[in-house]
């Protein structure tokens, strides 16, 4: 390729203008890794009050008539971290506050099909360059919500963009009913199995499997898990037969956003070379949530989305061991209700020992990462990771299950691991409760051999664990 290349992101969320998990970390950290590229990356967003509300020095740059039954203005501004944001201004499908796809009660929304199949829509129109000039080379699409971009594009003539299509999570696969599928202006060839169809079903995600040259997700290993039967949900078997043009690559973290020495959140600031502030951390966490300062055992955080995916139910019955080897924990959660319960449950039961706060809080997020000793990890699922990232930026030892994206990107402290120098965290596998309680005791009595533990600690922060490397792997796909 020659020249600035024009590269469209597509997603739903992106920090810090709307945030939900991971995703968004990647949807406002790659596009800026890229800029020391011969690229030029712009972001389409869907239309969201807290996204427009965000975005500085918005311009109106073009339209798109009669889309899903109302008029698109396409909005260009940048986001408070410098990042190009084009924003899908659309009332009728997007006026509304609050998580993007799930209702106050948790529920999906009613719409998400007809919504997402139009903002797919509108970043196929705006890539072939029907809002405005600006054409796409690469068109790179992310999650089921911007699925089905690749399958309208198929349907386009002409020179059109390539299509990257990268899967953050194949547990959400946007299934919408079979019934949808004229409404949103797709033909009726493509409910076919070689198509966007699954159990008879429309697969958002599926779609842009199938229709986009290049899909990615985002480590190795879990690119390894979804080719099988047991880690593809569904789709192993069609994944296996697209392996030739299957990739993944671990994602990184924002290391200027996540920088210990840098971080408002913080009471002082620490480094690797200079880690004293740490000890500031944690006892400014354990006074937050009451904790006894005097704990001989390590703190243990969790920061999570409360799924069945991250496995936390396990940590849930752990309790009482931790508890009773003078260790903490402080979790920062929300999602299963009775997960939050629990969790909730055991800060009243145990005060001084566990804290929880449920619901979603950035800063915090910052406060447990640093006052941690321990960030733990234990899901039965996890196509990167994110957490674990941050964990060892701050010097927090990640105690993580051995899949997918936690496999590729902490090495396990074990014996022969330590006499080399190696070793940035704990892993433990298979997934279940006993292999939970062993790794739990490992980490103890780690704490308690002080050098060893500086030593892993040390490690990690040295790690790499930024855009640096996924920004080149990205760049070299896209040529
Ligand atoms: P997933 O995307 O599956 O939820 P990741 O580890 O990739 O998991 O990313 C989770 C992101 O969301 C991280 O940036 C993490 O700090 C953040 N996060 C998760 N839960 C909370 C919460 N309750 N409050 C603040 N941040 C959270
Ligand atoms: C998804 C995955 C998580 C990954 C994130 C960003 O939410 O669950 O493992 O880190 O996407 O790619």
């Amino acid at each position: 390729m020659s020249g600035n290349n024009r590269i469209l992101f597509v997603g739903s969320e992106c920090f810090p203008l709307i945030k939900t998990g991971g995703l968004a970390d990647v949807m406002g950290a790659l596009p800026l890794a890229l800029e020391s590229y011969d690229v030029d990356v712009l972001t389409l967003l869907p239309g969201f009050p807290a996204i427009k509300k965000g975005l500085k020095s918005a311009k109106k740059v073009g339209t798109l008539p009669a889309i899903a039954g109302g008029n698109v203005t396409l909005m260009k501004g940048t986001s408070s971290t410098g990042q190009e944001i084009l924003v899908a201004d659309a009332p009728h499908l997007f006026d509304f506050e609050g998580n993007p796809y799930l209702d106050a009660r948790g529920e999906d929304r009613k719409d998400n099909g007809p919504r997402y199949a139009a903002f797919a829509k509108i970043a196929a129109d705006v890539a072939q360059g029907l809002a405005f000039k600006w054409k796409a080379d690469v068109v790179h699409a992310h999650d089921w919500q911007a699925g089905l971009t690749a399958a309208y594009l198929s349907l386009a003539k002409g020179k059109k963009p390539r299509t990257v299509f990268t899967i953050h999570n194949l547990a959400f696969q946007g299934l919408f009913p079979k019934r949808l599928l004229s409404s949103i202006g797709l033909p009726e060839h493509m409910f076919s199995q070689d198509g966007l169809e699954y159990w008879d079903k429309i697969s958002f995600l599926k779609a842009g499997i199938v229709y986009s040259d290049v899909v990615t997700t985002v480590s190795p290993t879990y690119a390894r898990e979804i080719q099988t039967d047991e880690g593809g949900m569904g789709l192993g078997g069609l994944l296996k037969k697209l392996n030739h043009k299957l990739h993944g690559i671990a994602n990184g973290i924002d290391t200027e956003t996540w920088d210990p020495f840098s971080d408002p959140a913080l009471p002082e600031p620490y480094s690797a070379r200079r880690v004293a502030g740490k000890k500031a951390a944690k006892k400014a966490l354990q006074e937050r949530f009451g904790l006894d300062p005097a704990s001989k055992g390590p703190l243990f955080g969790v920061i999570s989305r409360l799924t069945d995916q991250k496995g936390l139910d396990l940590v849930a019955g752990a309790l009482p061991h931790i508890v009773g080897n003078d260790a903490q924990l402080v979790v920062l959660g929300s999602g299963d209700k009775n997960l939050e319960q629990a969790f909730m449950d055991s800060a009243k039961q145990h005060p001084g020992i566990v804290g929880t706060f449920i619901g979603y809080d950035e800063t915090l997020a910052h406060q447990v990462q640093a006052g941690s000793d321990v960030i733990l990890v234990p899901s039965r699922f996890e196509p990167c990771g994110l957490t674990q990232l941050c964990a060892m930026r701050y010097g927090s030892i990640p105690l993580v299950a051995r899949v997918g994206g936690l496999a590729d990107t902490v090495i396990d402290a074990s014996a022969a691991a330590l006499k080399h120098g190696q070793g940035t965290g704990i892993q433990f596998s298979p997934v279940g409760f006993d292999q939970l309680i062993t790794a739990l005791d490992r980490a103890m009595s780690l704490y308690q051999t002080e050098k060893t533990w500086v030593q892993i600690r040390r490690n990690g922060m040295k790690e790499d664990v930024s855009w640096a490397q996924p920004a080149a792997a990205y760049h070299s796909l896209y040529q």
